[in-house]
């Protein structure tokens, strides 16, 4: 009797695992991929930034003297202690301006993964992102050339710039400045529970998590969040079968053909308000919208509480990054001004 109850929990023990391992094999084969636990593919896939601009980058995203103001750095609204994001629904950046179209800040963390950037996907990679930000009005104001004559007048940061840049002509450039912010955010990326599941251990998911992550896939979301940021990958029409019941919240239509960049649900339990315009503060109430605008399902309670447990798995370990200490201003650097 004995040697049977335990048969028994072993055999149970074996087809909940061999189902946990079915699971993970057809998650991956809807898309998703894991962040790779092995250091090299993981570079390859970043693009190996070079360490030295790594340091470099880091100072200049958390340094507010590139903005106009001397008081907005990108960490302001990419906040790396907040999910990397700022958590209003509206950015608000220069003389406290709210984003003109009444867009949120997407995390910067695991941006690399996306495929374009920006809401519109208007930007092919987060070098030529970066410029848009710090010169942009409603954002950090501050034009091309006197970004590059603050760092001018800064003899250490010219230092790392030439260090770094090694024989270029000329180092100190606004594409230098980006390129060095763009390699420090390729380090931004958060590997989960998520992850360790795909790459074969399967005790990591509760069960919860696990049928959460088979409704995610059994209703369609893959469809659109797949890859290895679970989004990230692709353009899409929002809303798709039914109205977005908040879509007159700003004037955000998408790009020129109407699409959305699918955004990544990485860290999504630290991202709220949801949605471009940051108009849903619920995260549950953000997968019975997409059940409705996108696959035009009424999504049972239980099932949204399957996939918001699911949606859990993915918060990431954040790199540990030591806060900056800035090399200081002369007498040389413009002064802030904040008109
Ligand atoms: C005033 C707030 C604000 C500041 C400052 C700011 N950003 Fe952003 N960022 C935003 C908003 C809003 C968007 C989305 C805008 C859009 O899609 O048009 C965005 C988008 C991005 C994206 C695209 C992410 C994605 O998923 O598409 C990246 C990367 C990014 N910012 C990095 C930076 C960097 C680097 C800096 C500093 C140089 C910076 N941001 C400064 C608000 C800000
Ligand atoms: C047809 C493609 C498509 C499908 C299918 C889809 N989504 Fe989305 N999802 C999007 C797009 C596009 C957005 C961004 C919409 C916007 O804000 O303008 C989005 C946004 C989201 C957001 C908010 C993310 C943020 O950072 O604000 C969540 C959460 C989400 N989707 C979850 C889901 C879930 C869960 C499902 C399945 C029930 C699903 N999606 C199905 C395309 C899709």
């Amino acid at each position: 009797m004995k040697k049977m109850v335990l048969l028994l929990i072993g055999f149970i023990f074996i087809t909940s695992n061999a189902m946990a391992s079915n699971l993970a094999k057809r998650a991956m084969e809807e898309g998703l991929k894991p962040i790779p636990d092995n250091q090299v593919e993981l570079m390859k896939l970043i693009g190996s930034p070079d360490k030295d601009m790594v340091e470099l980058g880091k100072k200049l995203f958390f340094d507010p003297r590139l903005s106009k103001s001397g008081l907005i750095s990108c960490n302001t609204c990419h906040n790396l202690a907040t999910g990397g994001v700022d958590g209003v629904a509206s950015a608000i950046g220069h003389k406290w301006t709210s984003n003109p179209h009444h867009l949120g800040s997407p995390t910067v963390y695991n941006a690399v993964f996306n495929a374009v950037q920006m809401w519109d996907g208007r930007f092919p990679n987060l070098e030529e992102q970066a410029k848009g930000p710090i010169a942009a009005g409603p954002e950090m104001a501050s034009p091309p050339e006197l970004v590059v004559d603050k760092i001018k007048s800064i003899p250490a940061y010219v230092k790392e710039f030439e260090k770094v840049f090694k024989g270029q002509k000329n180092v100190v450039t606004f594409d230098n400045v980006a390129n060095a912010i763009a390699a420090f955010e390729r380090t931004l990326v958060t590997p989960s529970r998520f992850d360790e599941f795909l790459n074969g251990d399967s005790d990591v998911l509760s069960k919860k998590e696990k049928r959460g992550l088979n409704t995610f896939i059994d209703k369609g979301c893959t469809a659109c969040h797949t890859g290895i940021g679970v989004g990230g990958g692709s353009m899409q029409p929002f809303p798709v079968v039914k109205p977005y019941k908040f879509a007159a919240v700003g004037d955000f239509k998408g790009n020129k053909d109407g699409l959305v960049k699918v955004p990544l649900l990485r860290n999504i339990k630290e991202t709220a308000p949801y949605f471009h315009n940051g108009a849903v503060w619920s995260l549950e109430e953000a997968v019975k919208i997409m059940g409705e605008t996108q696959l035009g399902i009424e999504l049972k309670e239980n099932e949204v509480e399957d996939i918001v447990a699911f949606l859990g798995s993915l918060k990431g370990r954040k790199p540990v990054v030591v806060y900056p200490v800035l090399p200081p201003s002369t007498n040389k650097t413009p002064k802030p001004d904040a008109n």
